[in-house]
């Protein structure tokens, strides 16, 4: 099963990946994210930090996914684990459906094109979502600030996502990202146990 955590920056997602470790160690899952599990991840880094261009970005981005699929997450669902992603693909239909705007035409459509035909789409997406004002309070501190981290790129971000959580409610489940850390923590452990089981269930009849 596929797990996905997704939400702007300063929801303190991967502050939840980290405590998922911990809750749901009995059931050895696989914590990988994105961008980074290859070395494409570093070149998504620094195409990133050097603001080269939107469309170079968005496919590094991509080509990071394709190595992750085929590195991380095809041998561990196939080997019947359980995934937990710390972002996936709905940052790249949200961030870059942003970054892309006015530089091609139908940014979303053209990203979601890019992923038809070999991407697997998640069982269940947690998307932790917050007010942009509380994200950018949470982000003051953080000295390597990407170009994505400002209040115009975030309130659209964060659009993108809610929207994707109404057109597929029930893969996506929002998470008050203001509630306490452990609060979050235990509700999002506790409802990968639930789809586990209930996929195991569903499995057997
Ligand atoms: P992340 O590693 O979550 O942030 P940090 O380095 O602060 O821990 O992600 C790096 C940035 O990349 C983040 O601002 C979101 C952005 N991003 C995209 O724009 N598109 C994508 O497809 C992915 C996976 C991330």
């Amino acid at each position: 099963m596929l797990v996905t955590l997704e939400g702007i920056d300063g929801t303190g997602k991967s502050t939840l990946h980290e405590a998922l470790k911990e809750k749901l160690a009995d059931l050895t899952p696989v914590f990988t994210r994105e961008p980074g599990s290859t070395w494409v991840g570093d070149a998504v880094r620094r195409a990133v930090a050097e603001q080269i261009d939107p469309v170079t970005e968005a496919t590094l981005f991509v080509a990071d996914h394709a190595a992750h699929l085929a590195t991380v997450i095809r041998p561990a669902l196939s080997n019947k684990k359980l995934v937990i992603s710390d972002r996936y693909s709905d940052s790249r239909f949200a961030y870059q459906s942003v970054t892309l705007n006015g530089v091609i035409p139908d940014p979303e459509g053209w990203l979601r094109a890019m992923h038809n035909g070999w991407s697997i789409v998640p069982d269940k997406t947690f998307l932790l979502a917050i007010p942009v004002d509380d994200a950018l309070t949470r982000l003051a501190g953080k000295s390597d600030r990407e170009h994505f981290e400002r209040r115009e790129v975030l309130e659209k971000v964060q659009d993108r996502y809610l929207a994707f959580a109404r057109m597929e409610p029930s893969r996506f489940v929002v998470v008050d990202a203001l509630l306490e850390k452990e609060e979050i923590a235990c509700f999002v452990a506790e409802a990968i146990r639930f789809t586990l089981q209930s996929s195991q269930s569903h499995r057997r009849l």
